[in-house]
């Protein structure tokens, strides 16, 4: 192992810089030559990489964002488009490569590893907290937080103007987003795209919870979770109080990442070199019951994340 190379690809997170600093300062430590590609796949299709050194990774540890940038790319979800991603890996002599992103990211470097010889490690970076392996996602605790904060201040004026408010969070498939940042919020209700909404109950909820002298109440839904103008109108229907709707969209893919996403990206990053150096090949770097470890890729791209149900049950339990 005498080179790297690191990518960030996918949606971004907060805490993917503090990812590459770990990487870059590690590797470097350990006498290795670092390169990183930009854009994501489209980068280890198309372009010749950057080298880092440490220095190349200074002030960069509270950015959101990533120095590399990133991309969806839809040639890389073909055979050709992966096979040019490893020529070019050869042609650059990469001896090992850090994947830094989420579950899509984590699929196509399943197929870049049957291609190229070079070792391959994931670092989980997604706001969406969905990659089995792993108890948390870089960037997720930063996204929980700036959730949080904006819930907390849409509650102000629902209280206010005694108002039901739907907010929808990030997550297109999973609801870890809006189930922690449901109950860190108080919301009375958390709608995730894993569990069907039984609307009756939902209205019963709301109509309790008035009868109990809460005249304001915070619904958060996952982006993923059904239809907020269509759930507006019949919570309205059936309900008669005002809703109005606040979708949070991309302000929780940036912001400077929580100390809590650093010390992940920090630790990640340590792991993924260290797995590099020993030879391992094709593994996801993880927190697994609250230790780094690592997981086989095509376990980790293959394995669905379940949510926690008996979080879903302490919130309805503290919504009371
Ligand atoms: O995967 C992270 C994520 O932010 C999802 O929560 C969201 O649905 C998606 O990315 C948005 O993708 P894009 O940035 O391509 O619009």
């Amino acid at each position: 192992m005498r080179k790297i190379g690191i990518a960030t690809t996918g949606g971004d997170a907060p805490g993917m810089n503090a990812a590459i600093r770990a990487v870059v300062r590690i590797a470097v430590s350990r006498h290795l030559e670092v390169v990183g590609f930009h854009r994501g796949y489209d980068g280890l299709m198309n372009d010749d990489p950057e080298p880092l050194t440490p220095r190349s990774v200074g002030g960069i540890l509270q950015l959101g964002g990533t120095i590399l940038h990133t991309a969806r790319c839809p040639e890389f979800a073909t055979p050709r488009g992966v096979r040019k991603a490893a020529r070019n890996l050869s042609r650059n002599r990469i001896d090992g490569l850090v994947v830094i992103g989420g579950n899509g990211s984590f699929n196509g470097a399943c197929d870049l590893s049957r291609e190229t010889d070079a070792l391959i490690t994931g670092i989980p970076a997604t706001i969406d907290n969905d990659v089995y392996g792993t108890e948390e996602t870089i960037g997720f605790d930063t996204a929980v937080n700036t959730a949080v904060s904006e819930i907390d201040k849409i509650r102000d004026t629902a209280i206010s103007h005694e108002r039901t408010f739907i907010v929808e969070v990030m997550g297109r498939n999973k609801g870890f987003l809006a189930l922690t940042a449901g109950i860190t919020s108080g919301a009375e209700i958390i709608i995730v795209p894993e569990i069907r909404l039984k609307k009756e109950n939902m209205f019963r909820t709301l109509e309790e919870n008035s009868r109990k002298g809460k005249k304001s109440s915070i619904i958060v839904k996952a982006e993923g979770a059904g239809d907020a103008d269509e759930l507006a109108k019949e919570i309205e229907k059936r309900t008669g109080s005002e809703v109005r709707i606040s979708v949070l969209g991309y302000a929780q893919r940036g912001g400077s990442p929580t100390a809590r996403s650093r010390l992940l990206a920090s630790l990640f990053g340590e792991k993924a070199v260290e797995l590099l150096i020993s030879g391992q090949r094709n593994k996801v770097v993880g927190l697994q019951n609250g230790r780094v470890s690592m997981i086989d890729l095509e376990k980790s791209c293959k394995t669905e994340k379940p949510l926690d149900m008996n979080l879903m049950l302490l919130a309805n339990m503290l919504a009371t």
